[in-house]
């Protein structure tokens, strides 16, 4: 054994002693220890020791070593730092004390900042967090997203879920140029971001996509939309939690691996695409999950339970939809996880592309109330067809409006 190790392993055995050392005194909540735990909290070589020692000062409880404390927050270690506002709270602040805890949320460390904010956020109630505003109930409206949801309050809806256009891959939707296309949804979704309750989800349904060739002379061009439009995203509010693949049979896409099939030439490979992504964000907050589930009544969280099997992996296999009503129709399985998955009974969920309505008439059989926007007269159309053949037992009947008829219901609604 070589004597840098030697030392090493000493000085591990040290520790470890001294650490149980301060445990043990710490134990006894003596009063005569106090100088023994702030010389260790204040000067040991060991980050480790000095959070034992820091943790037995705080078990005295003794508001006479608050000064204390509030030197040991000047500590490197983060975890140290922690131990002392722990302590310091434990023992009860002025507001002097308080101000300046707070002023710790501008911590270097993001565990320190977090902490701070927690505790605020705690003192802040939640119990607006459930409702929504009745305007929006069951309302589809005929218009473009961007300009609909500028009438639309803060913290309004609770879940986000849509497949947004297919930048110009599809006839329904046009723009100049990639950029224009990225900047657009970037635009809508800062909007999703303001009118979202805090600490709730959005989630994205793209892919990458080819838009044809426009002659043999030419290639097609292939654009990957979830990556490009992730940064914009994030950058705009909403926190990454996941990515969840939406599998799909081989059978049920488009072949492009026909002509390699043939000619087996290196480069020329083309799979064939059967996935796309489910992005998956949350409204940036330092409140825990469980901060938003406690905004519901017990029967809600009951009626709301994921019963029975349910995905346990981030790859959903589920069988597209083909449908006369819309080129892209999202399948009801997949809304139904979504809902399932990232909703309560009673929350209200919004589709900014609804498209032919899949998801809030999915929604609307499972207890939630839907708001939706749709740009196409055509699909806004299809959209009220297949809600009059509904029979959803909601309280709210579906609403459609116009822009105009939805800026005189939010009118007549707030009197
Ligand atoms: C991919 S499709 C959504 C299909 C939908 N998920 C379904 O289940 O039927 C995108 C939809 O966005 C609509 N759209 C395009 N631009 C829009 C805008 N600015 N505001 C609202 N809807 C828009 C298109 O007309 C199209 O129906």
């Amino acid at each position: 054994m070589g004597d840098s190790v030697k030392f090493a392993l000493r000085s591990d055995t040290l520790i470890k002693k001294k650490v149980n050392f301060l445990k043990e005194l710490g134990k006894n909540k003596d009063i005569n220890n106090s100088d023994i735990f702030i010389e260790r909290a204040l000067n040991d070589k060991s980050s480790i020791v000095r959070r034992e020692a820091t943790s037995s000062l705080g078990r005295l409880r003794d508001p006479k070593y608050k000064n204390v404390f509030v030197k040991i927050t000047s500590d490197k270690d983060p975890k140290v730092v922690m131990q002392a506002i722990r302590a310091l709270l434990a023992i009860g602040v002025t507001n002097k004390e308080l101000r300046y805890l707070e002023s710790l949320k501008n911590h270097k460390n993001e565990m320190i900042q977090a902490s701070i904010r927690e505790r605020q956020h705690h003192k802040t109630g939640n119990k607006n967090h459930k409702d929504h505003p009745g305007y929006l109930t069951n309302v589809t409206v005929n218009a473009s997203t961007i300009e609909v949801m500028e009438l639309i309050e803060d913290e309004s809806v609770h879940l986000t879920f849509t497949s947004p256009p297919y930048y110009n891959a599809r006839d329904y939707s046009f723009y100049e140029s990639y950029e224009d296309y990225l900047d657009f949804l970037e635009a809508c979704f800062k909007s999703v971001h303001r009118i979202t309750k805090e600490g709730r989800f959005l989630i994205v349904n793209t892919s990458p996509i080819i838009v044809p060739r426009l002659s043999r002379q030419h290639s097609s061009k292939r654009y990957p939309i979830p990556f490009d439009l992730h940064n914009r995203i994030i950058n705009n509010g909403w926190e990454f939690i996941d990515d969840i693949i939406w599998l799909k049979p081989e059978y049920s896409v488009k072949n492009r691996v026909g002509g390699f099939q043939q000619h087996r030439k290196p480069l020329g490979y083309k799979p064939n695409t059967t996935t796309e992504m489910l992005m998956v964000y949350r409204k940036k907050t330092d409140k825990l999950l469980d901060w938003n589930i406690r905004s519901y009544d017990l029967d809600i969280v009951s009626k709301s339970l994921v019963k029975g099997e349910f995905e346990t992996t981030n790859v959903w296999k589920i069988n597209p939809k083909s449908s006369k009503d819309h080129t892209a129709i999202f399948p009801k399985e997949l809304c139904e996880r979504v809902i399932s998955y990232y909703s309560y009974v009673g929350d209200l969920v919004y589709d900014p592309f609804a498209g032919s309505g899949t998801f809030g008439a999915t929604a609307s059989k499972m207890g939630r109330n839907f708001f939706m926007t749709e740009l196409d007269k055509g699909y806004f159309n299809v959209i009220r067809k297949n809600f009059i053949n509904l029979d959803l037992f909601q309280k709210q009947e579906p609403r459609f409006y116009n822009l105009e008829d939805f800026k005189r219901a939010i009118h007549d609604f707030n009197g």
